[in-house]
């Protein structure tokens, strides 16, 4: 693939929409798969993250049927995988399979890129196997491939130690298969998409505080879904619009998930200029409009239960504190260095290599706003988040921003750079 050139040229204007949500995307294809009858998907990420899940299920025996339009899943059982399921580069995908196939009564091996083979799958596979798993994998079962064997599964409580819904949601999708009640507490609120579609689907779940819980076996029932525009992808260019001056850019029929929504907290306390509005609910998830005009921003520090809702926003937010006054301390954000990539190291060379004042930190980056970026040559490191923050440096920059391994946008964000074509912005 070539790479992709970005330079600074009009401020951003107008209105657009993103892809569909990718957390969304991921449950809708998987909970269609496990459940009774049809479900049909309406706005599904076609990245290679979510077509990797609905390989895997395909994979599986699921017969999903995708017109470009609309997804139809004919869920039911699924059937023992005669090869290796491959999730490529998605972490949701392994993590969360893994706790349905912890469910199931046979053998699987399940493991991704080189990327997914290097990030912990022990998050995963210890509370599973508490629950009665037999899981092996690499290291211990640290790392993919995991060789799964599934059934007979008891309902457990389980604390995590990290505010994860990949976490959260593999145990949960355990649980419908197990016996008895799954209880699931984290130290702070995750993404909560798992929570709302189960009980789309039909089955219960009970949030008490941090905690939450369902019992099993339960049956899911087919469903009609439609998939929100992905704040994750929306971010890099309501950033690029809070920064660019001049700009004033609204995003469409986007998910507006209060466990989600941290960038647009994180933007208003730099002083953005953020309004929400139209805002509604389909199908569990909450969505509406956002408008960003342009402005002064200036440094914050982000931390704390922020962070989680936030979490693959951070390299947008690290964009935008490196062009903001003064210091921002992004910081409690060590997960970010078992993403696609070590995110803070990538950060703080990428945004080095333009002139950004970027120290990394054990968790998270300390970062002193320059008036100007400079333009150079950079890699993503096969990360796309990476690769979409550069990117948008790139409208920031004196002089064009090339990143040379742009493919894995396609991960996410499938028609990134026709969007900032269309954006006015590249
Ligand atoms: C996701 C959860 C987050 C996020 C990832 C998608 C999900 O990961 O970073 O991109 O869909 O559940 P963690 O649960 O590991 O924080």
């Amino acid at each position: 693939m070539n790479p992709l050139v970005v330079a600074a040229r009009a401020p951003l204007r107008g209105v657009m929409r993103v892809p569909g949500d990718k957390s969304i995307s991921h449950r809708a294809a998987l909970l269609g798969g496990i459940a009774s009858g049809t479900t049909t998907v309406d706005g599904f990420l076609r990245g290679e993250d979510c077509l990797a899940t609905v390989g895997c299920l395909r994979a599986m025996g699921v017969r999903i049927d995708d017109d470009g339009a609309r997804l139809v899943i004919h869920g039911g059982g699924l059937r023992e995988p005669e090869e290796v399921l491959d999730v490529g580069n998605s972490g949701t995908t392994i993590r969360l399979l893994a706790g349905i196939l912890a469910g199931q009564p046979f053998h699987s091996v399940v493991t991704g890129d080189a990327s997914i083979r290097r990030r912990p799958m022990d998050r995963v596979s210890t509370p599973l196997r508490l629950m009665g798993a037999r899981i092996t994998g690499r290291e211990g079962g640290r790392l993919a491939p995991l060789a799964i064997d599934g059934g007979g599964l008891r309902g457990i409580a389980y604390d995590t130690p990290v505010a994860s819904a990949q976490i959260k949601s593999a145990v949960l999708l355990a649980g419908v298969f197990a016996d008895g009640e799954t209880t699931v507490r984290e130290p702070a609120q995750s993404r909560d998409h798992t929570e709302r579609m189960l009980a789309g689907f039909g089955v219960p779940v009970v949030r008490d505080g941090l905690a939450v819980r369902l019992r099993g076996p339960a049956t899911l029932r087919g469903t009609a879904l439609r998939v929100p525009g992905d704040l994750s992808s929306a971010a890099f260019f309501l950033v690029a619009a809070a920064l660019v001056p001049g700009s004033e850019l609204t995003v469409e029929d986007v998910g507006l998930n209060p466990t989600r929504t941290g960038v647009l907290d994180v933007l208003v306390q730099m002083g953005a200029d953020v309004r929400v509005s139209g805002r509604r609910e389909e199908g569990g998830e909450p969505l509406g409009v956002v408008t960003v005009r342009a402005s002064r921003l200036r440094g914050t520090v982000v931390g704390g239960a922020l962070i989680p809702r936030a979490i693959d926003e951070l390299p947008a937010i690290a964009l935008a504190a490196c062009l903001a006054d003064g210091e921002t301390l992004i910081r409690d954000a060590a997960e970010l260095r078992v993403k696609e990539s070590d995110r803070i190291a990538a950060l703080a060379r990428g945004l080095g290599a333009l002139g950004a004042k970027v120290e990394p930190r054990p968790d998270g980056l300390a970062i002193v706003g320059v008036p100007r970026l400079r333009g150079g040559t950079v890699t993503s490191g096969g990360d796309h988040r990476i690769a979409m923050a550069l990117a948008v440096a790139g409208l920031c920059a004196e002089a064009p921003v090339v990143i040379d391994d742009p493919a894995c946008i396609q991960t996410s964000f499938p028609q990134f750079e026709e969007a900032l074509h269309r954006a006015g912005a590249a």
